[in-house]
């Protein structure tokens, strides 16, 4: 079964005029970073109220670094795997025109990807609540943290977009163009249960778009908007949906 899918997604990436990605914390599972709600996840050990709301850092940051040293400790050693690569060589080959991505990691980025929007932000630079600067966060090593403002020594925050605050402008703006102008989007590890992110597959299939789910399990969206589902880890699909792709255009069959 999964086979057959997975030809019909190369065939369909092949058809497409333009396809983008939607990526969430599922793709970043085969690097070493868990999700948030299988079992397991980070939402298991910590709870987003009292770790992930932007209220929760005003009223104790010191608490939600907790969590974030965690997060950030997968974070800074983790790798591409081959689902990140396999979306870095359909940019190449011209067949992926942007990742829209849920996840703070920069592991598309590492894995060659150029066109990325950070729907949630990254981890890549921290701002002072109080001073209202930005830092970059690059170089930091997990004995940095928590990482303190060298102004005014208040906590940092990273520029991860906490629950209660608002998806960065630019990133919301370019994302609906990407969603509202597609013919096709993949939807790859994500649960699709957080909004406004969750909105952008709606928005694909409202204008005709066709949805192809790559997660190890269904969703909301499977039997609500998705054309068909290919249930599996993301990092074994992905790399054999790219070589069905080339396989196809060598033997320049038809699709
Ligand atoms: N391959 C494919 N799918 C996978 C894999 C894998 N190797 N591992 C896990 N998954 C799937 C899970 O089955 C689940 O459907 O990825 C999805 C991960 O869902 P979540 O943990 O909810 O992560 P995500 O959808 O990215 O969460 C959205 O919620 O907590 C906030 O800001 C956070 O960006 C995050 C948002």
């Amino acid at each position: 079964m999964e086979i057959q899918r997975i030809r019909r997604a190369a065939k369909d990436l092949l058809k497409s005029r333009k396809t983008i990605a939607f990526t969430g914390a599922g793709i970043s599972v085969e690097s070493g970073i868990p999700d948030f709600r299988s079992a397991g996840g980070l939402w298991e050990r910590f709870d987003p109220e009292e770790y992930a709301h932007i209220d929760a850092f005003y009223s104790n940051p010191e608490k939600v670094w907790m969590m974030l040293k965690e997060m950030f400790s997968l974070i800074l050693k983790a790798k591409p795997n081959p689902a990140h690569m396999g979306l870095a060589d359909l940019e190449k080959m011209g067949l992926l025109s942007s990742i829209i991505t849920q996840n703070v990691d920069g592991l598309h980025q590492a894995a060659g990807s150029k066109n990325v929007i950070e729907y949630h932000g990254s981890h890549r630079t921290l701002s002072c609540l109080k001073c209202s600067k930005s830092f970059d966060g690059t170089h930091l090593t997990v004995e940095d943290l928590p990482a303190r403002c060298p102004s005014c020594s208040s906590l940092l925050k990273p520029d991860v977009v906490f629950f209660g605050e608002a998806i960065p402008w630019k990133a919301q703006t370019l994302s609906i163009m990407e969603a509202k102008s597609c013919d096709l989007i993949l939807v790859i590890g994500t649960s699709a249960v957080v909004y406004p992110a969750a909105s952008i597959p709606f928005i694909a299939k409202q204008r005709g778009a066709t949805v192809i789910e790559i997660n190890k399990e269904p969703t909301p969206l499977t039997y609500k908007i998705s054309d068909y589902l290919i249930e599996g880890p993301a990092g074994k699909i992905l790399p054999e949906i790219v070589q069905e792709v080339k396989r196809l255009r060598e033997a320049r069959e038809d699709y």
